[in-house]
């Protein structure tokens, strides 16, 4: 693959929230896990976990429980308008109901070993930031290209972590791992078109 036929899988991966019906072969999704699998990580740590879930009862369990969730917390919403505005928003939390497949990515602690170190003795370590979280971002997005180029549809999820507990509950999963997302899987019924990028100009600066 050359870089014009890489910047084309890049370009073309949309955010797909409606799904057809069917379910896709084991198969494919372990393909797609391995690629998730061939992410970088801090010390090759590998700090993340994914459950996919095929059960539709466990699947609409998750989306019951953010829209439990959502509503408790819109009926603090005194005004009106507000309250609409964020119930409104709030169907982008639990789309996922409708998809044959959710993969629930879970992220295991990852201490670095400077933090290890610097922690020993008692130097400050607050200068690596979100270092646990970032393997595993990088695995959803090898997760979500792989998808794409086997023609599947997927949208990274964190709306629904508003009910992160809950849903940790339903998933078994203990701390000190954390559910980080979920990643409805599935042939797409459409591809949206693509949002708008910022240009090179405006994200990039050479010192
Ligand atoms: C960290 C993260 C969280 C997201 N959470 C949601 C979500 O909860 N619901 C949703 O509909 N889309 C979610 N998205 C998808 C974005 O809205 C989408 O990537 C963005 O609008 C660009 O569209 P594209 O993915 O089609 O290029 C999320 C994306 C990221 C990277």
């Amino acid at each position: 693959m050359n870089d014009q036929e890489l910047l084309k899988v890049l370009k073309t991966r949309r955010s797909v929230r409606r799904f057809l019906p069917g379910s896709i072969p084991e198969s494919d999704i372990n393909k797609i896990i391995l690629a998730a699998s061939w992410a970088p990580s801090g010390t090759n740590h590998q700090n993340w976990h994914f459950i996919v879930i095929n059960s539709k009862a466990i699947i609409e369990a998750l989306s019951d429980t953010v829209k439990k969730t959502v509503s408790d917390y819109a009926a603090e919403i005194k005004l009106d308008s507000a309250r609409h505005g964020f119930l409104n928003y709030t169907g982008y939390f639990t789309f996922f109901r409708q998809a044959p497949h959710v993969i629930a990515v879970v992220k295991k602690p990852y201490d670095s070993i400077t933090q290890k170190l610097m922690r020993r003795y008692d130097l400050p370590d607050n200068f690596l930031t979100s270092t646990d979280v970032q393997g595993p971002a990088a695995a959803i997005q090898n997760l979500m290209l792989m998808a794409h180029a086997m023609g599947y549809g997927t949208c990274w999820m964190t709306g629904p972590l508003i009910a992160r507990e809950k849903m940790e509950s339903i998933l078994e999963i203990k701390s000190p791992d954390q559910l980080m997302a979920l990643i409805p899987l599935g042939k797409p019924e459409f591809l949206p078109p693509a949002p708008r990028r910022k240009d090179v100009e405006g994200i990039v600066e050479y010192r």
